[in-house]
């Protein structure tokens, strides 16, 4: 697990609209069929899994996730054929193929970044889907964004690295190509793996610090105590302006790979 820690279903909805873009473009790629058996990996409040089962005509969705908070929020959501559980992805993708359940439809946006070992996950993750079913996944591929790499270069400092005792944030995500070639391998004859960039327009350059306290700052938040959790964000914010500088509106390229394949 690279570390999502728990999970602020608030903070995260801050920037719900420029979050749930892709989430809408990774949907439009799937092939509707009436009433698939879903599984939504990592849903987190819910609403867009209810809005899958929808649009899908779904006969049944499962929203998995492991976030205490993000399920309570995503109770509101269940019924009419949507229901959600509380598991670990890769444990609970072993688990059902294990027993021989699989579904017509494997979906994840937003939510396998958090998963380190990619090769194992996709392993276990492929064999959730049913022959002749699709798998749709969607990732942030962001990690050389000044964004990130700033993070990364606080945690190692001399100033944090002792606080985070050596923790530094790891990126599992891989290049497009390596997703392409491991589903093809895993008998999609025909992925389709794109790298998108997503164009975000933020306030001012400052915004950033929002938008990855929803995200990857979790990990550190998780590791920090509050006070020390304070001193991190402020030398975030710090380094940050001192690279990118004021500047307003902020014109944040995000990059994410969005991946298709059937069985
Ligand atoms: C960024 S949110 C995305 C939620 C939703 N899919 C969406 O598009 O809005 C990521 C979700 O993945 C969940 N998650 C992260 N790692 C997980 C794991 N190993 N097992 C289960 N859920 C996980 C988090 O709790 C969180 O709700």
């Amino acid at each position: 697990m690279v570390g999502s820690g728990e999970w602020q279903p608030a903070q995260y909805g801050r920037f719900r609209d420029e979050r749930s873009r892709p989430f809408y473009d990774l949907a439009a790629g799937v092939a509707r069929h009436p009433g698939m058996r879903v599984v939504d990996l990592g849903s987190g409040t819910g609403e867009l899994t209810a809005w899958l089962h929808r649009e899908l005509g779904a006969a049944e969705t499962l929203g998995v996730d492991s976030s205490q908070a993000m399920l309570a929020e995503a109770a509101a959501h269940a019924g009419g054929g949507v229901r959600f559980e509380r598991a670990e992805i890769e444990a609970f993708a072993r688990a059902e193929a294990g027993a021989g359940r699989s579904f017509d439809l494997v979906f994840s946006n937003a939510a396998l970044q958090w998963i380190d070992d990619h090769a194992s996950l996709f392993d276990a993750v492929a064999a959730l889907v049913a022959p002749g079913g699709q798998l749709a996944v969607q990732m942030p591929s962001n990690d050389d964004h000044t964004s990130h790499r700033v993070a990364r270069a606080l945690a190692r400092s001399a100033r944090f690295a002792g606080r985070l005792g050596g923790y530094v944030r790891p990126d599992p995500v891989q290049a497009p190509e390596w997703y392409a070639e491991r589903l093809y391998a895993l008998g999609f004859p025909e992925p389709r793996v794109q790298l998108v960039v997503y164009p975000h327009l933020l306030a001012e350059t400052r915004a950033i610090v929002e938008w990855v306290k929803g995200s990857l700052l979790t990990a550190y938040r998780q590791r920090l105590a509050g006070a020390d959790y304070a001193d991190f964000l402020a030398a975030y914010e710090a380094a940050l302006l001192a690279e990118l500088g004021e500047r307003v509106p902020f014109f944040y390229p995000f990059k994410r790979v969005l991946m298709w394949g059937r069985r």
